[in-house]
């Protein structure tokens, strides 16, 4: 054999692009203050891009669609969730959004016919009423050519929607109580997540930790209440609990714990409310921005029956609006960061990577980047009309994740913002109060920094 046939024993690794920052720990510290524009500079220098080292952790930006699609539908023991040791993980305790493995795959399949369409009339219907009071505290405003501050508006009906979903009756006690544990979970798992040094474990009994602790377990204990209650005297319109409590273990037939139902009680609400109301809050920002697209929008919802209120049924033929809320979360996806964590080591495309390696993919980047969207930052509801279809790779839109861990709520939320555009629209004229470009909050979700204000007049 000659020497030029035996391979080389230091075949060469490859070895993604990088992020310029300080030595060992890369630019990553930069997440906390423009996490947007890092992502965005980091999608345009390869199919993965090194962002840097926090603590013992290496992140890495995934970018490429195929890459994408590799690491969401990763086998769990390869590549796993990050929240089950965050913040999320404590303040949901063990959910299907927080569990991994065969447990999750478990109370995946269970959870699932809950969420099932044919379920969606009778969540229309708990639904439904809590758009006309929003309504009713629209009308004296409107017809006075008033303003309202509309993100706040959503942020109540929303949370008033999701609530009459899952309990089928209004609780405004324990509705206030899970506003107030998630405001500030959510605000101190902003305060731990890019911070170079590693925060104090959530055991250690800090001052913040224990005011995070009573909270969540005042919230349990009024939820368990609600659960106790409906066991009592179930409501008479089927909520998302009612369902739940239906759900039976198929192997032993036996129901859910208390602590399941809890688990899975906080989970939808966080995981269903404020999503939804950013997701909301964009789609009418951008169509107060858009008149020609509203005129189509409302000319959709004039179409459908007058003279009666919207039914389910009647969200079926709104198909522009349909187009029009994906293009919404296209431009700002609720959920703008996705993150995987490597368990055991790894290959992504050609790159080795170790455990400890934390893997982000930002449909915020993906939703604007030039390779896979035309002239991606312009608003064009069209874009997803179905001969349209197929103009980026599917992994290149992920407003709902990708792959086994996808959004099981997604249907609710498209019927949510279905029926909030085709209620409101019907009534009412919205205007910008003020037309300079918005700014963006990158927290937990894409918020819009600054309320959104519109003003109001009768149709
Ligand atoms: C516009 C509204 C919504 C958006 C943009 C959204 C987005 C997402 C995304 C991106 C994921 C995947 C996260 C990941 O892969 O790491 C997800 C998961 C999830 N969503 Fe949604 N969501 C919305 C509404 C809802 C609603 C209304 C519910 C419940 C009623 C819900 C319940 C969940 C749950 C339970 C998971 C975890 C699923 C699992 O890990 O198996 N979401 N959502």
């Amino acid at each position: 054999m000659t020497e030029a046939a035996v391979p080389s024993a230091q075949a060469v690794v490859p070895r993604p692009a990088a992020m310029p920052g300080l030595p060992y720990f890369g630019g990553i510290v930069r997440m906390k203050k423009d996490p947007i524009g890092y992502l965005r500079e980091a999608s345009g220098r390869g199919p993965v891009v090194r962002l840097g080292r926090l603590g013992r952790r290496s992140f890495y930006q995934v970018n490429d669609p195929d890459l994408v699609r590799s690491v969401m539908t990763a086998p769990g023991a390869d590549v796993g969730m990050t929240r089950t040791s965050d913040v999320l993980g404590f303040l949901f305790g063990e959910s299907v959004f927080t569990m991994q493995g065969e447990p999750w795959r478990k109370r995946r399949d269970e959870l699932q016919p809950a969420f099932r369409t044919s379920n969606l009339p009778e969540l229309f219907g708990s639904a439904a009423g809590e758009i006309e009071q929003t309504v009713e505290h629209f009308q004296p405003v409107a017809e006075a050519r008033g303003s309202v501050d509309f993100s706040a508006a959503l942020l109540d009906l929303l949370q008033r929607m999701i609530v009459r979903m899952m309990f089928g009756v209004a609780v405004p006690e324990t509705a206030a109580q899970l506003t107030q544990a998630f405001d500030y979970g959510l605000a101190y798992r902003q305060r731990r997540r890019w911070a170079l040094t590693s925060s104090l474990p959530l055991w250690f009994p800090t001052p913040a930790n224990r005011k995070f602790d009573d909270g969540v377990a005042r919230l349990n204990a009024s939820i368990v209440e609600i659960i106790e209650d409906h066991r009592a005297h179930p409501p008479q319109r089927a909520g998302l609990l009612t369902m739940l409590m239906e759900c039976r273990d198929a192997e032993t037939g036996v129901g859910w714990s208390d602590d399941e139902l809890l688990a899975e009680v906080k989970t939808t609400f966080v995981a269903g409310w404020l999503t939804t109301t950013t997701a909301a809050t964009w789609l009418f920002d951008l169509l107060a921005r858009h008149p020609e697209v509203a005129a189509r929008v409302v000319a959709e919802i004039d179409a459908l029956p007058s003279g009666r209120p919207l039914e389910y049924g009647d969200l079926h033929s709104l198909e522009f609006v349909e187009d029009t809320i994906l293009e919404a979360m296209r431009l700002f996806p609720p959920g703008w960061l996705l993150s995987r964590r490597v368990r055991r080591p790894f290959t992504l495309g050609d790159i080795p990577l170790g455990p400890n390696s934390v893997l982000l993919v930002s449909p915020y980047a993906l939703h604007r980047d030039p390779t896979h969207w035309n002239e991606p930052d312009r608003f064009d509801p069209d874009r997803f009309h179905s001969k349209n279809h197929g103009e980026a790779h599917k992994a290149a839109f992920l407003p709902f994740g990708f792959g086994p861990r996808v959004c099981i709520g997604r249907g609710v939320a498209m019927m949510e913002l279905k029926m909030i555009v085709a209620t409101l629209l019907r009534r009412f004229r919205f205007t910008l109060a003020d037309t300079a470009p918005a700014k963006l909050q990158p927290v937990s979700f894409l918020r819009r920094a600054d309320p959104l204000i519109l003003d109001i007049a009768p149709r």
